[in-house]
Parts: C-alpha cells; sequence; structure tokens
C-alpha cells in the first residue's frame, strides 16, 4: 500500500524524519484513521491495570483492564497487515 495513502487521513505529525513520523493523540482514535491491513508491526506499552487513578483513567481489576484494552487490540487486528516473513 503506498505511504501517501495510509498517512492521508491522519492529522499533521508532530515530526518526521527519513525513518518515520511521531503523531501524537489518542491511540484509539488515530488507529482508527488508518486503512485496514496498512501496519506491518505494533508495538506497544499500555497502561497495566493501576493502583492510582491516572489523567487517562483507572482500570480497577484485569477484566476491566480486557474490557478497556479490547477496542486497541481490535483496531490493532484491523490494521495489521497478513504478509509472511521474508
Ligand atoms: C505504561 S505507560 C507507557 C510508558 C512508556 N512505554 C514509556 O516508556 O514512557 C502507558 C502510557 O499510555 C498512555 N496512554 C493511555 N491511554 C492512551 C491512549 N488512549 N492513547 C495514547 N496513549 C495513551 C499514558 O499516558 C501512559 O503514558
Amino acid at each position: 500500500m503506498a505511504t501517501e495513502r495510509i498517512f492521508s487521513g491522519l492529522p499533521k505529525p508532530l515530526y518526521v524524519t527519513n525513518y518515520g513520523a511521531a503523531y501524537v493523540g489518542d491511540a484509539l482514535h488515530l488507529l482508527k484513521l488508518l486503512p485496514r491491513e496498512s501496519v506491518d508491526l505494533v508495538i506497544t506499552s499500555p497502561p497495566f491495570p493501576l493502583q492510582r487513578t491516572k489523567s487517562y483513567g483507572r482500570p480497577a481489576g484485569e477484566s476491566e483492564f480486557v474490557e478497556w484494552f479490547l477496542p486497541f487490540a481490535s483496531e490493532v487486528s484491523r490494521v495489521l497487515a497478513e504478509r509472511e516473513a521474508s
């Protein structure tokens, strides 16, 4: 998929280098702006079930955390391209 098509729906990046672009925003919102099967690799460090309230909420227990994270997982699954390793 052409790079221009992948990035055309995204807002202005924070910065761009020869290796890619960095975006600041709600990951769920940004993921929804990407075409399906347009991404080769996703690396994430999501919030884990927290003891203390954070500005982005407090998924209190494991089951609540899973409920909170599932929409992200669903979008990650949608944007990941199915390709064989070469
Ligand atoms: C466990 S920390 C990750 C820390 C990061 N890996 C680092 O080394 O600094 C989780 C981060 O996810 C961010 N976060 C929470 N909800 C988010 C969302 N919907 N979109 C983007 N980031 C989010 C939080 O602000 C927090 O910085």
